[in-house]
C-alpha cells in the first residue's frame, strides 16, 4: 500500500463548526494546523445542514431572558444529566462567539432596528434562537470556511481516519492513520496535538437526518485509545423529519416550523400536542418525538406513517422569508407548504453521548481534545433545539485554545511504527473478496437500530438487539470489498461497519444500565424518571469497569 506522511501541531479531524473553528482558532495563535475530513472539506459536517438557529442570550427581542434562564432551561431539557462545568461555558460564551462567526462573514437575520433577530425554539422560556432564515448552519460555514482559507490552513478531504496513534511508552497520542478514499493510500500525521470533531453517528439508524459521513468513527476510535466515554445511550431524534420520496427520508424540517408558528396535526385534523406537554409543538425534542410516536402508534397517523405540520395559517410572506428552504424542498416533491400541510416523522438527529471532557475539551488522555458533536455532558440527556450550533462554536474555540496553547509546551514525539503497522494489517484483512456485501451489513445494522434501539426501548428488544449485531460481526469478518476502486466506497463502508457494530453495542450497554426512562432515552419497562438511583452518568472506558459521575444541582 502506498504511504504518505505529514507532520503537524494541530491535527483537527473533522471540517464541521467545531473543527474549523478548533482550526481557525489554533492558526490564529500560530499553530501549524491540518484538518482532516473524511467527505469533502466543509462538506460532509452536519453544521452545513443545520436550519434552525443558533442560541445566545442577548434579550434582543425579549429583554427579560438571561444567562441564568439559558442555563436553567438547558438543564431542564437535559433532563440534569448535563455536566454544569460545561453548560456554564456554552452558556456564557455562546454570545461572543456568535459575534465572531460575523467577524468572519457569517451574517444572522437582523430586526428593523439592525440589532440580531431570535425566534422560540423548544424547551425555551424565552426567544434566543439566532438564525439566517432557515439556512443557519450554511450561513456559519461560508465564514467558517472563509477564514479557514484566509488562514491558509492546510487541509485533506476523503481521508478516513481509523486509528489514534501513540509515542512509543502509549502515554500520549501523538498522532492518527487513516486511509484515502481516493486512491487508497495509507495516511499517516504525526501531531503535537489531535482534535477528535468528528460529529455524530445519525447513520446507526436508517432514517437520518444527518450528513452521510456520520457512522461514530471518532467515538470508536477514542474508546480503542482508551478515552472516556459518556451517556451513549442518549440518542436524539429529531421529531420532524421528511417522510417521502424514499431518497429524502429523514432529511431534516427545521424546528423553526414550529418556531414560527406551525401546528402538529394528526390524522383527525387534531393539534395534539396539548395532548401531552402544556408548550405543545414547543416542548423539548424528546417528548414531541415521543408524542408523535404515540399517534402513529395507536394508528393516528397520516398516510405515509407520520403526522403533519402545518404552516397554512400563517402568513404567506413570513413562510417565504424564515422558511424559505423548507418551501423549496417541499417544493421539489410537488407540494406548496403554503397551502398543504408536510407529512412528517421522527429522525436520527443528535448524539448526546460521546467523548467525555471538561471545559478546556481535554479528555483523559494526554494531548487528546474533543469538541461538538463527537463529545458529551453539556446536553445531558437530551438537546435543546438550537444549542448545538452554539456548542460547535463554544467547544470548537476552547479545543482549539487549549491544543495550541499544548504545542507552545511539547516537542513532536514520534509514533509507535508498530501501531501504524498493525492498523495497516487490519486495512489490509478488511480488503477480501467475501461472501457479505458492506452496504447489506450497513443496512442490517440500521434495521436492528431502528427495531429496538431507537424512540423506545426495552431489555428484551436491546438484548434481541445484541444478539442481532453479534450475527451481523461475524458476517463482517467475510465482507466482499474489491480490488482499488477510483473512489474506495466499498471500503470505508466496511471500515464503517465495523466502527458501527462496536458502536451500537456501547449504546445498548449504556442502554441497559439506565433502567428508568429520561430525556431521549425511553424505557417502556421503566417507564419513570428515577433521580434516587440514576442522576448519574455512565462513562465506559475499554480498560476499566463502568464508572459513575453523580449529576445534578448540588
Ligand atoms: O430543527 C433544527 O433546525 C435543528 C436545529 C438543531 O438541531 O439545533
Amino acid at each position: 500500500m502506498n504511504k504518505r506522511e505529514y507532520k503537524c501541531d494541530v491535527l483537527v479531524i473533522g471540517s464541521g463548526g467545531a473543527g474549523c473553528k478548533c482550526g481557525i482558532v489554533a492558526s490564529h495563535n500560530g499553530a501549524d494546523v491540518i484538518i482532516v475530513s473524511k467527505g469533502l472539506t466543509f462538506k460532509s459536517g452536519c453544521t452545513m445542514l443545520a436550519e434552525g438557529g443558533y442560541n445566545a442570550v442577548f434579550g434582543y427581542v425579549d429583554e427579560e431572558d438571561s444567562l441564568q434562564l439559558h442555563i436553567q432551561d438547558t438543564l431542564k431539557g437535559g433532563a440534569f444529566l448535563n455536566d454544569l462545568d460545561l453548560v456554564y461555558k456554552l452558556v456564557n460564551e455562546s454570545p461572543k462567539q456568535l459575534i465572531e462567526l460575523e467577524s468572519y462573514g457569517s451574517l444572522f437575520d437582523r430586526q428593523d432596528d439592525g440589532r440580531l433577530n431570535q425566534r422560540p425554539f423548544g424547551g425555551q422560556s424565552y426567544r434566543r434562537t439566532c438564525f439566517k432564515g432557515d439556512q443557519t448552519g450554511h450561513e456559519m460555514m461560508i465564514g467558517l470556511r472563509q477564514e479557514v482559507i484566509r488562514e491558509n490552513i492546510t487541509t485533506h478531504e476523503e481521508v478516513m481516519i481509523t486509528k489514534l496513534l501513540f509515542n512509543k511508552e502509549h502515554t500520549k497520542i501523538v498522532g492518527a492513520m487513516g486511509i484515502s478514499l481516493k486512491d487508497s493510500a495509507i495516511i499517516i500525521y504525526n501531531s503535537k496535538t489531535t482534535v477528535m470533531a468528528s460529529g455524530g453517528s445519525g447513520w446507526l439508524y436508517p432514517v437520518t437526518s444527518n450528513a452521510l459521513q456520520k457512522t461514530g468513527d471518532g467515538t470508536v476510535m477514542a474508546y480503542n485509545a482508551g478515552v472516556d466515554i459518556m451517556d451513549m445511550e442518549m440518542v436524539q431524534f429529531h421529531p420532524t423529519g421528511m417522510l417521502y420520496p424514499k431518497s429524502r427520508r429523514g432529511v431534516l424540517i427545521t424546528e423553526a416550523v414550529r418556531g414560527e408558528g406551525g401546528y402538529l396535526i394528526n390524522k383527525n385534523n387534531e393539534r395534539f400536542m396539548i395532548n401531552y406537554d402544556p408548550r405543545q409543538e414547543l416542548a423539548t425534542r424528546d417528548i414531541v418525538a415521543r408524542s408523535i410516536y404515540t399517534e402513529i402508534q395507536e394508528g393516528r397517523g397520516t398516510e405515509h406513517g407520520g403526522v403533519y405540520l402545518s404552516v397554512t395559517h400563517l402568513p404567506d410572506e413570513q413562510v417565504q422569508t424564515k422558511l424559505h428552504t423548507m418551501v423549496q424542498q417541499f417544493k421539489d416533491i410537488g407540494i406548496d407548504i403554503t397551502k398543504e400541510p408536510m407529512e412528517v416523522a421522527p429522525t436520527a438527529h443528535h448524539m448526546m453521548g460521546g467523548i467525555k471532557i471538561n471545559k478546556n475539551c481535554e479528555t483523559n488522555i494526554e494531548n487528546f481534545y474533543a469538541a461538538g458533536e463527537a463529545t458529551s455532558g453539556v446536553h445531558g440527556a437530551n438537546r435543546l433545539g438550537g444549542n448545538a450550533l452554539a456548542d460547535t462554536q463554544v467547544f470548537g474555540n476552547a479545543a482549539g485554545i487549549q491544543a495550541s496553547h499544548q504545542v507552545k509546551k511539547i516537542e513532536l514525539e514520534e509514533i509507535d511504527s508498530t501501531e501504524v503497522n498493525s492498523e495497516i494489517e487490519r486495512i489490509e484483512n478488511v480488503w477480501s473478496k467475501g461472501a457479505y456485501k458492506p452496504e447489506e451489513l450497513k443496512q442490517a445494522i440500521q434495521e436492528v437500530m431502528w427495531k429496538y434501539v431507537a424512540i423506545v426501548r426495552n431489555e428484551t428488544g436491546l438484548k434481541q438487539a445484541l444478539n442481532e449485531l453479534n450475527d451481523i460481526e461475524e458476517k463482517s469478518k467475510d465482507m466482499d470489498v474489491p480490488e482499488f476502486n477510483e473512489y474506495n466506497e466499498p471500503l470505508k463502508v466496511a471500515l464503517e461497519v465495523i466502527n458501527m457494530i462496536q458502536l451500537a453495542k456501547l449504546i445498548i450497554k449504556s442502554a441497559l444500565l439506565r433502567k428508568e426512562s429520561r430525556g431521549a432515552h425511553y424505557r417502556s419497562d421503566y417507564p419513570e424518571l428515577n433521580d434516587e438511583e440514576y442522576l448519574k452518568s455512565f462513562v465506559l472506558n475499554k480498560n476499566e469497569d463502568v464508572k459513575t459521575i453523580k449529576r445534578g444541582l448540588f
